[in-house]
C-alpha cells in the first residue's frame, strides 16, 4: 500500500456509500472526494497488465496497453516453482503501477479437475498445495511491488461451460480437502487486498451471495481482511450479495443495484452497518492508488520472461537423447507454431504483448534450419500437399522438430473443449513425418493437457510447453539446443483416454448442475488410488542431467508434525534442477484416503556432481483428513507413509511413521451403531463391561464375531431386542458421558 485513506468513509450519505460499493464503469470504482478517495482501478491479470485503451464501458479485448505477457500459470504450475511464481507477480506489480493500474486481478488457483476446462490454462494445477504454494508466491511479488492482487475464482469454478449458471455441487469434504485450500493458503498466508467470487453457485447459491464461503470461511476462519469482488457480471441479487459477505460489484449496472442498496436499508431490510462494513473494505483499496511510475524497462522483462519460460516446459521423453540438439546438426522444422507462436490463452487474461519471440528465428541463431508450415492454424488450405512438403524437409534432416499444439480457437476461456485430441491434420503429420526423419522431435503448445496417442510411440522426444508467455519462442530454442536444462514437471496428469479421467463422466454436468462425484479423487489422487495407467503421471519430467535422493530421515515431531531431510545429488554431468516431491500415504482413518497426496515440494539448483540437503517441515494438516462429522481436520492414529516420489507413480523411498492423532469423542444417540457405542472411547468400555456381566460363560469370546454380525443395527433397536441386558437409564447416562467427554 503507498497512501493512507484520510477520513471515514462510512460518515458518507447513504446514496454515496452505496455507490462506492460497485463499479462507475467497467474498471473502476467511483472517486468520492469527500471522503478523500480516488478511484481505484482494476484490471486483468493474471499473467500480464491488460489495461484496456478508449472506452471503459465496453469489454475489449483486443485494446489494451502493451504490458509483457509472462508465461501464464498452466507454465507456472510446471515450474513447481514459487519463486518463479514471485517474480513473475512482482513485475506485473512494476508493469502495473508504471501503467496506473493499483489492482490486478490474478491469480487464479481453481483445481484442473478436468482436463477439458477451457481456462485451465490460468490456473496451476490438479493439486491444491502446488496451486496454493505458487499462488501465494504470485500475491506476495505483486503486492511486494504496491499492486492489490485479486485471488480468483471463489470458488469451486472449475469449467467454463454454463459458468455463470451452474451449481457445483461439491461435498465438504471435498470443498475442504480440494477446492478450497489453495485460496486458503493464499489467503492466510500472502493476505490479498482482494478475493474474486465464481460466478457459478455453490452446492445451489451463487458464489456472490454464498454466506458461509464470503463470510464464515473465508472471513471468520482464514482471516481475510481485504474486500470481496465480484467477477465481473457475477452478481445476482445484490443486496443478498452484500449480506453474504460480497463488497464490491464489479462492474457497475448503472445504479441499479445501488439503488435496491438504500432501498433495503431505508426500509429496514438490510442493516446499515452491513453497508458500512463493505465500504470500509472497498475504501482501503485506495491505499494502493499511486502515482504512476516511470514505466518500465520492457526489455529487462521480456528477458524475465523468456528466463523464467524455460523453469516451466516439461521434456516428457528423450529417447536416445534426442535431445539437446547436437551442434552441427541438419534440423528441419516443421509446424507453423514454430513461427507464429501460441503463447497465452484467449478471453479477460489476453495481454497486448510488448514483443513476441518465435522458435524457428531463435534456432536460427545457432542452427542451419530448414521450415515448413506443416500444417495451418485454422485448418485451411491443402493439408496433404502441407505436409508432403515437410515430408520431404524431414528426410534429408538429422532430426526434426515438430512444433504442434492447440491454436486459440481451440480453447479459450467461454468454453470447455470437448476432446483432448490434437488437429487430424497435426498428427498425420507428426507420423509421416516420424516415418522418414532420423530423428524427430515434437513441441507441443496448449493451455491444458493434449492426448499424445497415435503418435507418441513413434517419436523420439517430447517436450510440452504448454503456453510459454512472449518469451517463449527463445525459451524453447534455448531447451532443445541445450542452452538451458528443462526443469519443468507435470502439474496436470497425461491421461492415455479422456474416458480415463475422474470427472469424465460428470463434466461439465447437466440440467444446470454439476456433480462433483468423484470426491476427493481428483486427478493423480485417483490414477494412483486405483491403479489406472496414465500416458505420463503428475509431477512427471526430465532432465538432461540426472539426480538420485538418499539418507531420507522422517521424524515425528510435537503434536503430529514430523521432520523430513534427504539429500539431493546431480549425478550427471551438466547443472540442472531438480523437483523433490513429499507425498504422504496412508489407509488410517475412517474415510477413503487417496493412495497417495501431495504434502510439500522444492526445486533444487545443483551444478554437475553436486549434493544438497534439502529439510521440509510437515505440519499435522499435511496428514489429516476433513471429517464431516466433526467438521473439522482430523488425524487419523496409525501408519502414514512419507513418500520421495519423482512423480505420483514412481516413489523413490519412503519411511513410515506411527502419529498418535486424534482420539474423537463423538457423540452418541439411540441412532448410533452397535458398533459405535462399542468402539467408542468413553462409553465403550463401560458398555461391554455391563453387557458381559449379564451374559452367560463365554460370551466375550464371541464378542467380536457378534459384534460384527449385528454392528451396523442401531442402539434403540438393539436395545429393545436386549432390553434387560442394557437398561434404558444406562444408555442415558453413557450418553451422558460421551457428551461430557467431547
Ligand atoms: C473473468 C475474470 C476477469 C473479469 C474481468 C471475467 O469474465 O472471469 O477472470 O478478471 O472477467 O475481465
Amino acid at each position: 500500500m503507498t497512501a493512507t485513506i484520510p477520513s471515514d468513509p462510512t460518515a458518507l450519505p447513504l446514496e454515496q456509500k452505496a455507490a462506492l460499493l460497485s463499479g462507475q464503469d467497467f474498471w473502476s470504482t467511483p472517486p468520492v472526494e469527500a471522503a478523500g478517495l480516488p478511484s481505484v482501478v482494476l484490471t486483468d491479470g493474471p499473467h500480464g497488465v491488460r489495461r484496456q485503451v478508449g472506452d471503459l464501458d465496453q469489454i475489449g479485448l483486443i485494446e489494451s496497453v502493451p504490458a509483457t505477457c509472462f508465461p501464464p500459470a498452466v507454465a507456472v504450475g510446471s515450474s513447481w516453482d514459487p519463486e518463479t511464481a514471485e517474480r513473475i507477480g512482482a513485475a506485473i506489480g512494476v508493469e502495473a503501477r508504471a501503467i496506473g493500474v493499483p489492482v490486478v486481478l490474478g491469480p487464479g488457483v481453481n483445481i484442473k479437475r478436468s482436463p477439458l476446462c477451457g481456462r485451465n490454462f490460468e490456473y496451476y494445477s490438479e493439486d491444491p498445495l502446488l496451486a496454493g504454494v505458487l499462488g501465494a508466491a504470485h500475491v506476495r511479488g505483486q503486492q511486494g511491488a504496491g499492486v492489490g492482487a485479486s485471488v480468483k475464482h471463489f470458488a469451486a469454478n472449475n469449467q467454463e461451460t454454463q459458468r455463470m449458471q451452474v451449481s457445483a455441487d461439491v461435498d465438504e469434504r471435498t470443498l475442504r480437502e480440494i477446492y478450497l485450500p489453495a485460496f486458503e493458503r493464499v489467503v492466510t498466508e500472502a493476505q490479498p487486498a482482494t478475493v474474486m467470487c465464481a460466478y457459478n453457485k455453490v452446492n445451489g447459491v451463487y458464489a456472490s451471495q454464498h454466506h458461509w464461503l464470503l463470510t464464515e470461511v473465508l472471513r471468520e476462519e482464514w482471516g481475510f481482511t481485504g474486500a470481496v469482488v465480484s467477477d465481473w457480471g457475477a452478481v445476482d441479487d445484490r443486496v443478498a450479495a452484500l449480506e453474504a459477505g460480497l463488497d464490491l460489484q464489479m462492474p457497475g449496472d448503472h445504479g441499479a443495484g445501488n439503488a435496491l442498496v438504500v432501498e433495503a436499508v431505508r426500509s429496514g431490510r438490510l442493516d446499515e452497518a452491513v453497508v458500512d462494513r463493505s465500504v470500509r473494505r472497498v475504501a482501503a483499496l485506495a491505499g494502493y492508488v499511486g502515482e504512476p511510475t516511470d514505466g518500465f524497462d520492457a526489455d529487462a522483462h521480456h528477458a524475465l520472461a523468456r528466463e523464467l519460460a524455460t523453469g516451466c516446459a516439461v521434456l516428457l521423453k528423450n529417447d536416445g537423447g534426442a535431445l539437446p540438439l547436437a551442434a552441427g546438426q541438419r534440423v528441419a522444422v516443421v509446424g507453423e507454431f514454430a513461427r507464429t507462436p501460441r503463447f497465452q490463452g484467449g478471453g479477460s487474461s489476453h495481454v497486448n504483448a510488448t514483443r513476441v519471440d518465435d522458435a524457428l528465428t531463435a534456432l536460427q541463431v545457432t542452427h542451419s534450419v530448414d521450415f515448413a508450415p506443416g500444417f495451418t492454424l485454422d485448418g485451411s488450405g491443402d493439408a496433404a500437399a502441407l505436409r508432403d512438403e515437410a515430408v520431404g524437409l524431414a528426410r534429408d534432416a538429422d532430426v526434426t522438430v515438430v512444433f504442434a499444439g492447440l491454436a486459440e480457437g481451440d480453447e479459450s476461456e467461454g468454453f470447455d473443449r470437448t476432446h483432448l485430441d490434437l488437429p487430424v491434420a497435426q498428427v498425420e503429420l507428426i507420423r509421416a513425418v516420424a516415418a522418414v526423419s532420423a530423428r524427430t522431435v515434437v513441441v507441443l503448445s496448449s493451455g491444458s493437457v493434449v492426448s499424445l496417442e497415435g503418435w507418441h510411440d513413434d517419436v523420439d522426444a517430447v517436450l510440452a510447453g504448454f503456453l510459454l508467455g512472449q518469451g517463449g519462442g527463445s525459451a524453447l530454442a534455448d531447451l532443445l539446443t541445450g542452452a538451458a536444462d528443462p526443469s519443468g514437471r507435470l502439474a496436470e496428469t497425461i491421461p492415455l483416454r479422456l474416458a480415463d479421467t475422474p470427472s469424465f463422466l460428470d463434466f461439465p454436468g447437466e440440467q444446470g448442475h454439476v456433480r462433483y462425484a468423484e470426491g476427493v479423487m481428483v486427478g493423480y489422487r485417483q490414477f494412483v488410488t486405483v491403479d489406472r495407467p496414465v500416458r505420463y503421471p503428475f509431477g512427471h519430467g526430465l532432465s538432461y542431467t540426472t539426480f538420485t535422493t538418499s539418507d531420507l530421515e522422517v521424524r515425528t515431531v510435537g503434536d503430529d508434525a514430523a521432520t523430513v531431510t534427504l539429500t539431493v545429488t546431480n549425478t550427471g554431468a551438466r547443472a540442472g534442477r531438480h523437483v523433490v516431491q513429499v507425498y504422504v500415504a496412508t489407509t488410517a482413518g475412517p474415510v477413503r484416503r487417496p493412495a497417495r497426496e501431495l504434502r510439500a515440494f522444492t526445486k533444487v539448483s545443483l551444478a554437475a556432481g553436486e549434493s544438497t540437503t534439502v529439510a521440509f517441515e510437515l505440519d499435522r494438516r499435511a496428514f489429516a483428513y476433513w471429517d464431516v462429522r466433526e467438521h473439522a481436520w482430523v488425524v487419523a492414529p496409525g501408519e502414514h507413509a512419507v513418500q520421495i516420489g519423482r512423480s505420483a507413480t514412481d516413489v523413490v523411498d519412503e519411511r513410515t511413521i506411527d502419529l498418535t492423532g486424534d482420539v474423537v469423542v463423538r457423540e452418541l444417540t439411540l441412532q448410533s451403531s452397535v458398533a459405535e457405542w462399542f468402539e467408542h472411547p468413553v462409553a465403550g468400555p463401560q458398555l461391554l463391561e455391563g453387557f458381559l456381566a449379564t451374559m452367560p460363560e463365554g460370551a466375550g469370546e464371541m464378542h467380536a464375531g457378534m459384534l460384527q454380525m449385528i454392528g451396523s443395527m442401531p442402539m434403540r433397536r438393539f436395545a429393545a431386542d436386549f432390553g434387560g441386558a442394557i437398561p434404558a437409564e444406562e444408555l442415558e447416562r453413557l450418553m451422558a458421558a460421551a457428551r461430557v467427554a467431547r
